[in-house]
């Protein structure tokens, strides 16, 4: 088996291609790992999702390690689901508590949730908008949906899309229902970054594996680019880095 990254390119995107799951993680965690020893104070975009789940064990490993602080890092976070406080356990605010956060000592004053429970959602997607315009991160880490979505934007998000409150898709509430802890159902509604604002990213690094992404991940790196796949949209991005297991790379 070739334990060598595969790096091609395809459009301006770099694509590395790992065997297996926990290659690709670890080849995402020495990343952020990387740019954070080079630039302690850097900003970093985050995202939730099973995915991204052995990357920060990986990050917390290596703080607790002391190969890296991440005191002085900034955080913003892609979507929250609306109605749920961020202690609820299936808050994307407490999967990041859980997951990273509080394992990585990283300093609560500089992490950027949005809070999916305010009284007033058009007030806090406001807020988040005009928080993540004037913060643009330096390296936003996402995973994509087996409907092409990057954060809460499903098929059919514009180009120009910001920060906003959006409907979640059939596909996406089926999908996230394996991954409730407590709720019964998946919320329906989410605040969501927007595309627009995500390209605003220095440096972009999607996150695939298992053969479910396999799909998704060839429209995204077709070269057609379109609003169906909104993951497609990086195209037009000059610093996009697709790590890939062998089963989300299978129809490249
Ligand atoms: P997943 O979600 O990592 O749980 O597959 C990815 C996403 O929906 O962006």
């Amino acid at each position: 088996m070739d334990h060598h990254p595969r790096i091609a390119s395809a459009r301006a995107a770099k694509i590395t291609i790992l065997p297996t799951a926990e290659e690709a993680s670890q080849f995402v965690a020495e990343r952020l790992v990387t740019l954070v020893q080079a630039n302690p104070t850097c900003r970093l975009g985050l995202a939730t999702g099973q995915t991204p789940r052995r990357v920060y064990a990986k990050l917390v490993a290596a703080a607790q390690d002391e190969k890296v602080s991440f005191a002085k890092v900034e955080t913003i976070n892609l979507d929250e689901y609306c109605g749920l406080e961020q202690s609820h356990p299936d808050s994307f605010a407490a999967y990041m508590h859980r997951e990273l956060f509080s394992g990585a000592s990283f300093d609560t004053s500089k992490i950027n949730l949005i809070d999916g429970a305010a009284k007033d959602e058009t007030a806090e997607a406001a807020r988040y908008a005009a928080l993540v315009r004037s913060r643009p991160v330096d390296l936003q880490l996402l995973g994509i949906g087996t409907n092409g979505h990057i954060g809460f934007n499903e098929p059919g998000s514009p180009v120009t899309s910001r920060v906003r409150i959006v409907e979640l898709s059939p596909e996406t509430l089926v999908v996230n229902q394996q991954t409730l802890l407590q709720l019964d159902r998946v919320p329906t509604r989410a605040i969501t970054m927007g595309i627009a604002d995500i390209i605003d990213a220095r440096e972009i690094v999607v996150l695939a594996t298992g053969a479910a992404k396999a799909e998704a991940i060839r429209k995204s790196l077709s070269g057609q680019l379109g609003e169906a796949c909104p993951a497609s949209l990086l195209q037009i991005h000059g610093n996009v880095h697709w790590v890939l297991d062998k089963g989300a790379a299978q129809l490249q």
